[in-house]
């Protein structure tokens, strides 16, 4: 037998019996005539001693780090036990060894805190992928994926699989595409997520569908984004929003027990598209913690149904008074903070990713004076007045924030998230999951004066705004005031699900009927043909009757890097590309053959 048992496997009650053991070799400890080697594999690290017999072997076949090793040896008690790892009251005694393979000396140490840089690993991420920190995760990963698959089989889902190569239709991101050797001149495209695909499984009557799924889109990457990614794709027929909320919080709700043995009994916060821009900024806000903005100034078409108090803000202050927005956040307990802790404050807001041009402070003093930034243009009682809107106690620091509404309203939001996490607020162990729901249907593209999908355009409006859509053209006949558009208000019947301040999810109920569908493309500014050449075969399908259907898609390395306690969606996928799209380890993407093109009949003409 080539191994008994694995190196997390042998305890204290395996004492005296024979075992062999594979694995890798992590340390060699030389003590005077004896040798202790930590030996390791997927399943954890066991200690073997080799006695003073051994000796001229090893000299012999001396060991090194991560060469792969084969021991037959007695489980024995240690004398000093290691109460840190599983196997750490026992020791093998070796009676015989071989050495299966060697290994070169590794580029970095094949332990949690590594020496190796982020590109140094990646070249050699099958070492990186032996370190127990990434394999954890990768172990999480399997772990939701297995409770996901569970969940959905239980609730009668059927996983099909849809094809990679597809037809592209860019609306968003780029597509990848691939030339097609039998029909030169002609591509694929990879598919950015498998959404028609499943909704012409929904017209086909499978009713309940799932994939963990593969998409691909070429995009500008982040922490959270990646070339390749893995969605949880769903799709059901016969379905009202409702439904789908339910049965999706109740899936993310097993997750959390299966994987974390959380009970996360509180039922899962909703709010709107429009709470969630006038209270956080951001329409994936973090709900651990409060700090919720108060808009003091606004544009009024913004927010039609929020009263207006910017009198409160009225003085001789001509930031103020030029800026189309002024928000607000009371940070508890920062009141004290000196002129070099605002000064810092008023640099991170003017770097150019936050972009504003300054910050102004009221300090709600503890003896409930108040002090600020802003002195000379308000009076005290204005300063109280402003504080008691904002609900500040005493002790909290006022930020101000002023400029074009957009803009503004980002950076209150990226800045709450900042305080937030100095105070402590965000913690990786707490999460709090909310549904964002009644996105706008559509959103402005000024560059070429017309609506695209906020979404996509499968995506339904709610039903009492299909009159709306239905009923009025889509051309915006004055581009400087398309927010009075008929088609501005319509909202989506979508929904995005948001986990401590990031969107790990979105769907929404589909078009099912092709009149609507038609009407959709062209309010996108697609003509009769380019519908066709583009979806066809979907319009054509809507013909043989299309059940009402609508579903999801989470974002699973999102969700497990979130589980996790990281902000890299990297760190959870096994290969993963870098910043720029590449693959270090293979090298891709890479040039291909003069034969390859030629097959392809294609010619390499680059500006
Ligand atoms: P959407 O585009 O919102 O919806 O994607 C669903 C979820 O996938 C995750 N995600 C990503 N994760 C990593 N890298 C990326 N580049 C990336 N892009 C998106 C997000 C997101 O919430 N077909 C629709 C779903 C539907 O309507 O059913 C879709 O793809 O967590």
């Amino acid at each position: 037998m080539f191994r008994t048992h694995t190196c997390g496997e042998l305890r204290i009650n395996h004492i005296n019996q024979e075992v062999t053991l594979a694995g890798w070799v992590q340390t060699i400890r030389k003590f005077g005539s004896i040798t202790f080697v930590d030996l390791r594999d997927r399943y954890g690290i066991t200690q073997l001693l080799f006695g003073e017999d051994l000796n001229t072997q090893l000299e012999n076949n001396p060991l090194g780090r991560e060469f792969v090793l084969q021991v037959k040896g007695i489980v024995a008690e240690r004398s000093n036990k290691n109460k840190n790892i599983a196997t750490g009251e026992i020791e093998i005694n070796i009676q015989s060894f071989q050495i299966l393979n060697k290994s070169a000396v590794p580029p970095f140490t094949i332990q949690d805190d590594t020496d190796g840089g982020d590109d140094l690993r990646m070249k050699y991420r099958f070492l990186d992928l032996r370190r127990n920190a990434v394999k954890k995760n990768l172990e999480l990963r399997y772990a939701v994926n297995r409770s996901v698959r569970n969940y959905l089989h239980e609730k009668g889902f059927m996983d099909i699989e849809t094809p990679f190569l597809i037809k592209s239709t860019p609306e968003g991101a780029r597509d990848f595409v691939v030339p097609s050797r039998m029909n030169p001149g002609q591509f694929y495209a990879l598919p950015q997520s498998p959404q028609t695909f499943k909704q012409l499984l929904m017209v086909s009557g499978y009713d309940r569908y799932f994939q963990i799924v593969k998409c691909f889109r070429d995009e500008d990457l982040r922490a959270d984004r990646q070339p390749e990614f893995t969605q949880i794709d769903c799709e059901m027929c016969f379905v009202e929003q409702e439904d789908i909320l339910q049965m999706f919080e109740s899936m993310i709700k097993q997750v959390f027990k299966d994987v974390k043995n959380i009970d996360y009994t509180d039922s899962v916060e909703r709010m709107t598209w429009q709470e969630a821009m006038w209270n956080f900024g951001n329409d994936k806000p973090d709900i651990r913690f409060g700090m919720k903005l108060t808009n003091l100034k606004f544009p009024a078409h913004t927010f039609p149904t929020k009263k207006d108090i910017s009198s409160l803000i009225a003085s001789d202050f001509a930031v103020f008074n030029d800026a189309e927005t002024v928000v607000a956040i009371a940070v508890p307990g920062c009141s004290e903070y000196s002129r070099k802790q605002t000064n810092e404050l008023v640099e991170w807001a003017k770097r150019p990713q936050i972009g504003m041009k300054g910050l102004a402070f009221i300090k709600c003093n503890t003896d409930g004076t108040y002090k600020s930034t802003i002195d000379k243009f308000f009076t005290e009682e204005q300063l109280k007045a402003i504080a008691q809107t904002c609900n500040a106690q005493t002790g909290d620091l006022i930020i101000l924030v002023a400029g074009p509404e957009e803009r503004t309203r980002k950076a209150t939001s990226e800045l709450r998230l900042e305080m937030g996490k100095r105070l402590g607020f965000r913690k990786d162990d707490e999460f709090k999951l909310l549904w964002v729901l009644d996105f706008p249907l559509f959103e402005y593209a000024e560059e070429d004066n017309r609506w695209v999908a906020r979404h996509h355009p499968f995506t339904a409006p709610k039903p009492s705004d299909i009159d709306i859509m239905i009923n009025n053209n889509p051309v915006i006949e004055n581009p400087a005031e398309y927010l009075k558009h008929p088609y501005a208000n319509i909202k989506a019947n979508a929904y995005d699900m948001v986990l401590n301040g990031n969107e790990i999810g979105g769907g929404s109920i589909r078009i099912y009927q092709k009149e609507l569908q038609q009407k959709m493309f062209a309010a996108l500014g697609m003509d009769a043909e380019e519908q066709q050449h583009k979806f066809g075969f979907l319009l054509g399908a809507f013909e043989y009757g299309a059940p009402p259907h609508g579903g999801i898609a989470f974002g699973f390395d999102r969700l497990c890097s979130i589980l996790g306690g990281s902000e890299s969606i990297r760190d959870f996928i096994a290969f993963p590309k870098n910043n720029s799209g590449r693959d270090v380890m293979i090298d891709a993407p890479s040039e291909i053959d003069a034969k390859q093109f030629d097959e392809l009949q294609i010619k390499l003409n680059l500006k």
